[in-house]
């Protein structure tokens, strides 16, 4: 396994739409998945898109354990070429930062609940129901397969914010019960 080397904006790999997976077994592929796993866990996201690391394939790594789990997930979560099905129209909106994107958060508005389909690293076909944080995730990293990133989505920038900012003003607090 390797550490792999992130792709920050600017970089055009993150503006290229990823293509699909053609055969989730070649031992390429199942490398990558391993290297991407390690490097997610190494910089601590909570989720990353094979774009991040210079790979233009649809297969993106999640670790998010969190409240809004439907269904037991396996840790880490592996999604190759996912499609992502609104379940409503309900937006929410929270706070997001990105690998590629250092040193910044912003609120970002995402749809609260959604399913996904995809295929998991042994190539069987997962139906997923996700909602609120879990479902955020997805959504973040699945943009990636679409050339998206979270300043994208952005409905304006004034909730922009640097990573030190954001610890002094922002974060939730004790005494917000959180
Ligand atoms: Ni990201």
């Amino acid at each position: 396994m390797a550490i792999l080397k992130i792709a920050v904006l600017g970089n055009p790999v993150l503006r290229i739409p990823a293509e699909p997976v053609k055969n989730t077994q070649a031992p390429d592929i199942q490398r990558l998945i391993d290297d991407m796993i390690e490097t997610m866990r190494e910089y601590r996201g909570v989720g990353l898109a094979a774009p991040q690391v210079h790979r233009g394939l649809q297969i993106v790594t999640i670790e998010a354990d969190r409240d809004g789990r439907e269904g037991k997930l396996d840790a880490p979560t592996v999604l190759i070429n996912p499609r992502i099905t609104p379940v409503s129209d309900q937006m929410e909106e929270d706070w997001e930062g990105c690998l590629s994107i250092p040193n910044l958060r912003g609120k970002v508005p995402r749809n609260k609940e959604i399913e996904v389909q995809a295929q998991d690293r042994r190539g069987r076909t997962l139906h997923l129901s996700v909602r609120d944080f879990l479902a955020r995730v997805i959504q973040h990293e699945c943009d990636h397969l679409n050339a998206t990133v979270f300043l994208d989505r952005m409905k304006s920038f004034e909730t922009l914010t640097f990573l030190e900012e954001y610890a002094r003003y922002w974060a939730p607090r004790e005494e917000d019960g959180e």
